[in-house]
């Protein structure tokens, strides 16, 4: 298997782990998405005809709005070198595209799968395209000598000149690897932008397939090309790209990332309950969206396709929904979608200890945040350890008391609490400030007070 992805090597322990970094708590979450993810790996391992039969883990996480549901994808597909999509169910059911193709998922996955696996093709070529660009780039800035046919006896003179042109090439060279050269103005071939687009009729209507045969045909058509002036600096640049394209096997890269796409691809269907029909109205929207399931269906079931690199085999791709399920229940999916996803996980919503936390260990804290942007500023801010447990407590209060909208409070509160020093730095300048309870209270107190303000305000 050539998709030799970091993902790919850490153990189900290891994953959990790397999501700590990010999310706290949501332990069974974590844990659910790792093990399927290593499932993956470990058929791969498996041989012979029982590897076509096991399934992927599929995986609904329910929960509340705002606990970390998209978080720990978003920090799963980062992790993972595996093409990942995220895509909100509901978009398929927006007006006037009832029963858009859901197909485009996996057309978007082939995308992001080919883009991987040529960057990572681009890294094995690099010093040999910046080589050949090195070349085009003298060859720029001194035209090689047009061998004219040589009048007898003018010979020597000839060879003087190829020979005086070779020196000052060798000495434009180390000029140019020095980075004496950079700035200097040179005129080079650019593909103009013109590139032929077709539109294909796919049976499920007119899904733009964006099939750019110049992509695909590569040099068996005439390129148009533009001049443009530019830098040497950036000139090389371009022509170190240029130069990787060429030495890249197109064909090799499309046959990789279609491996990867159908074996290690990650699709993240975010909303799905806003999919999942009330049950039994016949009205229009409840229609639409068991249509939008219905599509689903053969997607998540195992179908082939029709991507302009390709068909591409959506039966071990794996795929994660999510949703609040505030109105509808999982079981109000169409059974066959429910049978699809066999794992369900639910996730609780977050308390005051959680919101403090969150609110200091993970890599991203929002506090570690708003230190990192004041001190821009050469400000520093400290929070004591009352100070963060009054944030937390005001949090759950107005979560309790208006909308539970989860971790996502902490941004509202964080940012009415710090607006007065957002503004008034750096004209008013301390040196140190400490945010303790005292502190957040004064901010906070009037506004939590009264219920209609904060309603607005956090
Ligand atoms: N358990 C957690 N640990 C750390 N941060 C969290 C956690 N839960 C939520 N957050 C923070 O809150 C924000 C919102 O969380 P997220 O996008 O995961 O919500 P969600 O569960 O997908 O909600 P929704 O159902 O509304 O889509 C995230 O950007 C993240 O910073
Ligand atoms: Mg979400």
């Amino acid at each position: 298997m050539n998709s030799k992805s970091k993902i790919d090597e850490l153990t189900p322990q290891q994953i959990v782990k790397e999501l700590d970094k990010y999310i706290i708590g949501q332990g069974k979450a974590k844990k659910m998405v790792a093990i399927a993810l290593r499932n993956r790996w470990r058929r791969q391992k498996v041989s012979g005809e029982l590897r076509e039969e096991i399934m992927p883990n599929n995986i609904i996480l329910i929960g509340p709005t705002g606990v970390g549901k998209t978080e720990i994808s978003r920090r799963l597909a980062k992790l993972s070198q595996a093409p990942f999509v995220k895509v909100e169910a509901s978009k398929f059911t927006e007006v006037g595209y009832v029963g858009r193709d859901v197909e485009s998922i996996i057309r978007d996955l082939m995308e992001i799968s080919v883009r991987m696996v040529r960057e990572e093709k681009t890294k094995t070529v690099e010093s040999k395209a910046r080589e050949n660009a090195i070349e085009r780039t003298l060859d720029l800035l001194l035209p090689p000598i047009t061998s004219k046919p040589k009048p007898v006896g003018e010979m020597d003179n000839n060879d003087e000149l190829e020979l005086r042109h070779q020196r000052t090439r060798e000495k434009l060279r180390s000029q140019l690897l020095d980075g004496s050269l950079d700035n200097r103005q040179v005129e080079i071939n650019v593909p103009a932008d013109s590139t032929p687009m077709m539109q294909i009729f796919s049976p499920l209507g007119i899904e733009e397939m964006g099939l750019n045969i110049q992509e695909i045909f590569g040099g068996m058509m005439p390129k148009k090309v533009k001049k443009r002036k530019t830098t040497v600096a950036e000139a090389m640049r371009i022509l170190t790209q240029q130069e990787a394209q060429k030495l890249i096997d197109m064909e090799e890269v499309i046959r990789l990332a279609v491996q990867r796409a159908e074996n290690s691809g990650i699709v993240f269907l975010d909303e799905i309950d806003k999919v999942a029909g009330g049950s039994s109205g016949k009205s229009g929207p409840d229609v639409s969206r068991e249509g939008v399931q219905r599509d689903l269906l053969p997607v998540v079931e195992g179908t082939s396709v029709v991507t302009k690199y390709g068909m591409v085999k959506t039966d071990h791709i794996l795929f994660i929904a999510s949703g609040a399920f505030h109105v509808s229940k999982p079981s109000d999916l169409i059974p066959e979608l429910q049978g699809r996803f066999p794992i369900r996980v639910e996730l609780s919503s977050l308390s005051e200890e959680d919101f403090i936390r969150i609110l200091t260990e993970p890599k991203n804290a929002l506090i570690k945040q708003y230190q990192a942007l004041l001190e821009t500023e050469n400000v520093n801010i400290k929070f004591t350890k009352d100070g963060i447990s009054e944030i937390a407590k005001i949090a759950s209060i107005v979560n309790s008391r208006s909308e539970n909208i989860g971790a996502r409070r902490l941004h509202t509160i964080m940012s009415t609490l710090l607006e007065d020093i957002l503004f008034t730095v750096p004209e008013e300048k301390p040196d140190l400030l400490t945010i303790t309870s005292k502190e957040v209270k004064e901010a906070l107190q009037s506004v939590i007070e009264d219920e209609d303000l904060s309603r607005f305000i956090l």
